[in-house]
């Protein structure tokens, strides 16, 4: 580990408290000099660190980097994930370069992560606003012969790890628009964007990625104009909390109980948790799905996770892709 990097573990691990710079130097075997300048390079990267002569350093509870020094502490997976997860401060998709990922190597159970994209995807070839500050994070999954029809259900695991996650590290209790959209108080606060290649012999997934994007602590007004009625964020007006960092790890565990292969053999659990968050239910809907459009009333989901919709003349019908809009949130 690069001297940078085993100081921002102290700090992480002292979060809120001085560490001496002596102290820090002589555990590292380095100089007093090489910590300085390892702190002031931390700072260029956007740490907050405080210092005060004779105390030493601080990193201060509400500084917010993503990094693996500050996820680190909250993964139950540790030992497992040690070099998966790849950080970035900016990229244009996510997405796009675990994909690339995927198709080139063996980076199974690999996580890319960014600060912001410059060319955030959502679904439908929409664009998915992501500015610096909040979390943009893509799963590579290479599931052992989990076929087609199952597709679904990684949309639907990524919702459920979403909102339980935002519930743990967060205290916040967020709802599920079906699919793939994460909802609090009304807003779209979350999405989930799954991509997918499969062995057209066997119908069985090469990969799948999994992105989610979750805007974190942005004011409603700082959305582009035709997004500022219907997105929100989990801390609109308050200073977080929590760290990203901490929410990340927070969804990190999650994801890896909730896509192990025993969830997706019988995934009565993954449909039951859903169930469990889904604001869709009982509204009044406008389907989006196969070239067609047309308004109707949202039932439930069926053990399967597909949406069970009542045409307005009264035929149901049962939607396992496409789209629903409700009129507060598109
Ligand atoms: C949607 O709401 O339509 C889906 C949005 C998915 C956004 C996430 S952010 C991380 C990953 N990278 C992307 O480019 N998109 C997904």
């Amino acid at each position: 580990m690069s001297t940078r990097d085993e100081i921002l573990k102290l700090l992480e691990e002292n979060r809120g408290a001085y560490i001496s710079g002596e102290s820090v130097a002589e555990s590292l075997g380095v100089t007093r000099n090489a910590v300085w300048k390892a702190v002031t390079a931390l700072k260029t990267e956007g740490h907050r660190i405080g210092s005060v002569r004779k105390r030493g350093y601080i990193l201060e509870p509400d500084s917010d980097v993503i990094s693996l020094q500050g996820i680190r502490p909250f993964l139950l997976y540790d030992e497992a994930l040690a070099g998966k997860i790849h950080i970035y401060s900016e990229l244009a998709s996510t997405n796009v370069t675990a994909k690339e990922m995927a198709v080139s190597g063996d980076f199974g159970g690999h996580i890319v992560i960014a600060d912001r994209q410059t060319s955030g995807r959502g679904r439908r070839g929409r664009e998915f606003f992501s500015p610096a500050g909040g979390i943009y994070i893509s799963f590579i999954i290479k599931p052992e012969d989990i076929y087609g029809d199952k597709a679904h259900l990684f949309t639907l695991a990524a919702a459920v790890a979403s909102c339980e996650a935002i519930e743990e590290a967060a205290g916040l209790t967020p709802g599920i628009k079906w699919i793939n959209d994460i909802l609090l108080h009304g807003r779209k606060v979350g999405g989930i964007l799954t991509e997918s290649a499969l062995d057209m012999e066997s119908g069985a997934f090469q990969w799948v990625v999994v992105g989610i994007g979750i805007n974190f602590n942005m004011p409603e007004k700082e959305f582009p104009a035709e997004l500022q009625k219907r997105a929100g964020s989990l801390f609109p007006e308050v200073d977080a909390p929590v760290t990203r960092n901490r929410l990340i790890g927070e969804l990190i565990n999650k994801m890896s109980d909730i896509t192990d292969r025993a969830s997706f053999e019988d995934p009565s659990g993954i449909v039951d948790r859903y169930r469990r968050r889904l604001d869709t239910a009982g509204k009044r809907v406008q389907v989006f799905c196969a070239g067609e459009s047309y308004p109707a009333m949202a039932l439930d989901i069926d053990d399967r996770g597909a949406l069970k919709v009542k045409k307005d003349d009264g035929t149901i019908e049962v939607l396992s892709s496409g789209e629903v809009s409700l009129s507060s949130c598109d």
